[in-house]
């Protein structure tokens, strides 16, 4: 048994997520830490609301609240939908906690001693009219490299170029639109990435497995030669900072959020019942023997390979570095953005609202943007939620328990022997399992959803073939072999969907009466087509999945703007 440390790139706290965000960190993760479990590894899985920095701010402004007090209803929000999409995490913290506070300073103050951090006096822009500094997304203005008007202080979202407030044109404040502005001196911390600089790389060129579109991402940075960068910021939202003269100032929160991890990670050791003894530190520290993986968005792939292995080599203590990154590209809605700022898309509390999470689930996994973008469309996603779930798999597992009700009663049928029918099916499942096994274990989702398909599609051939119905009156006992066989393959895919459509699959074993470890994966498909003897009771379940007809494809892009921006895109 190993262990295996997965974490979700933390999501902002400032409102729902979209489907992007799930599959781009989070329910990737998800899927992994469910098939690691399976197999037996001991699995930490963690993540958090990100809660720092002007977005939360900005967001808690607007709603009229407090900071702390937007942030917390904004994470119970978050919580309750991820745990709507039976997201596995073994905890899900908070950037905000004391926790993170406490390890945030720690990491500053040992890249302090170690020489790696430089106090300097930089000009910035100071609002007159809101009587404070203007750092990142509080002021807009004209990008200076493309024109776009509505650049933010940090970067450009049109051409996505880093940015310094300093930089734009016509800036104004984002609080009160003020143009009333002045540049001010201000003291500021600084990480000395150039000094960190061949450390980062040796470690980089060390990570030999990696992801093309995560190593060449991570080694374009390189190239272009990294920059100190200011990790402290003028707000009073955030981890304030331990040391003399910054007295309301705060970190970055890009230098907070990834330590996090390690913050989440106390947060669930703090948080054990009692009597249950939780190790954070055996996570994290001196870890030699925890496997590593992260999951997130390509935009987030520089300050995971770069910043945050910075911050843990520049430590000089023993901390964990990742072992390898899963990175994402990017769903677009009908080929453009989704976007938060601007509600485009569909929203997570607006998908579960449709439909059970499994579809979601399964249609993300199946088109996960894995090396190129993919396009959700609501017509897309309907096609493959009726073609692969209502008819192949749902299909099969109602006609199945269905005509074995009618026949033989709600009990797993007796009599006859196995034949060459069910030795060919056996030897295609377990070319198809030992496939799927590996594309995830090898984190390949696409071809993972691919594969579970094929186990379906393998089972609907084979009753086809089989056609219990033409035996039953002249072969009782054939009929029943058939039926039990089959049956036995529901519980085997109750089992193997499990981390992708995990409701189903527990809806299926309580139809079947089966009680399945959380640690078992199928290994002999001999035994596990015998796993449920003559005689085992089940239930008919309700349909597991409904069809989504043409007119609901064609109210759902209505409501959520689905054609305007295929024209828009076009
Ligand atoms: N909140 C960031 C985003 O959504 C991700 C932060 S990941 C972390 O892009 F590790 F840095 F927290
Ligand atoms: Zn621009």
């Amino acid at each position: 048994m190993a262990k295996v440390l997965v974490t979700s790139a933390l999501p902002y706290i400032n409102g729902i997520k979209h489907l992007g965000n799930l599959i781009g960190s989070m329910l990737s993760a998800d899927v992994y830490a469910r098939f690691m479990r399976a197999i037996g590894n001991e699995v930490l899985f963690i993540c958090a609301t990100d809660e720092h920095g002007t977005p939360a701010e900005i967001a808690a402004h607007e709603a009229g609240l407090p900071v702390a007090e937007y942030c917390r209803e904004q994470h119970e929000n978050q919580a309750s939908i991820y745990r709507d999409f039976a997201l596995s995490f073994d905890y899900f913290g908070r950037s905000s906690s004391p926790q993170n506070h406490e390890l945030t300073n720690h990491f500053y103050h040992r890249l302090n001693d170690a020489g790696f951090i430089e106090e300097r006096s930089i000009a910035q822009v100071y609002s007159i009219d809101d009587g404070r500094f203007l750092p990142d997304r509080y002021i807009t203005g004209t990008c200076p490299h493309c024109g776009y008007e509505n650049a933010r202080g940090d970067q450009c979202e049109n051409c996505t170029r880093l940015l310094e407030p300093t930089d734009l044109i016509d800036a104004r404040s984002a609080i009160s639109g003020s143009r009333n502005l002045e540049v001010r001196q201000t003291k500021h911390l600084f990480l000395k990435l150039t000094k960190l600089a061949d450390r980062v790389e040796e470690w980089i060129d060390s990570r030999k497995d990696w992801p093309l579109l995560v190593s060449s991402i991570a080694k374009g940075w390189l190239k272009e030669g990294l920059q100190d960068r200011g990790i402290t910021r003028d707000l009073k939202w955030g981890v304030p900072v331990d040391r003399p003269g910054f007295d309301g100032k705060v970190f970055y929160v890009w230098f907070d959020a990834p330590i996090e991890y390690i913050g989440a990670t106390k947060e669930w050791a703090d948080a054990a019942p009692p009597g249950e003894n939780r190790d954070w530190k055996r996570w994290w520290y001196d870890a030699d023997d925890v496997r590593y993986v992260e999951f997130m968005a390509k935009d987030n792939v520089p300050f995971h390979t770069v910043s945050f292995p910075a911050t843990i080599l520049g430590s000089g203590e023993n901390w964990k570095l990742v072992d390898y990154i899963k990175g994402f590209s990017w769903l677009t809605f009908y080929g453009g953005k989704f976007s938060t700022s601007q509600k485009r898309g569909i929203f997570l509390d607006q998908a579960l609202a449709e439909y059970p999470s499994d579809y979601w689930r399964y249609w993300l996994v199946a088109n996960a943007p894995e090396t190129d973008d993919s396009s959700f469309t609501f017509s897309g996603f309907a096609g493959v939620c009726n073609k692969d779930l209502a008819d192949t798999f749902g299909n099969f597992v109602n006609r199945t328990l269905r005509f074995c009700s009618a026949r033989f009663g709600d009990a797993v049928p007796a009599g006859g022997a196995p034949g060459e029918m069910e030795e060919e099916l056996h030897d295609k499942l377990r070319h198809a399992l030992t496939r799927y096994t590996i594309c995830l274990e090898q984190m390949r989702l696409r071809n993972a959803a691919a594969e579970l398909k094929e186990l379906w599609t393998i089972g609907n051939v084979y009753i086809d073939r089989a056609a219990p119905w033409t035996h039953i009156k002249a072969d009782r006992d054939r009929a029943a072999v058939i039926l039990r066989t089959a049956i036995n393959l529901i519980r085997l895919y109750s089992i193997v969907g499990s981390p992708i459509i995990p409701d189903t699959c527990a809806q299926l074993r309580e139809a079947l009466g089966v009680k399945i470890s959380e640690a078992y994966w199928p290994l002999t498909m001999a035994a596990e087509l015998r796993a449920l003897p003559a005689g085992h009771k089940f239930q008919v379940p309700p349909p597991l999945f409904k069809k989504i007809t043409p007119e609901e494809v064609a109210d759902l892009s209505a409501r959520y703007g689905g054609e305007e921006q295929a024209e828009a895109a076009a």
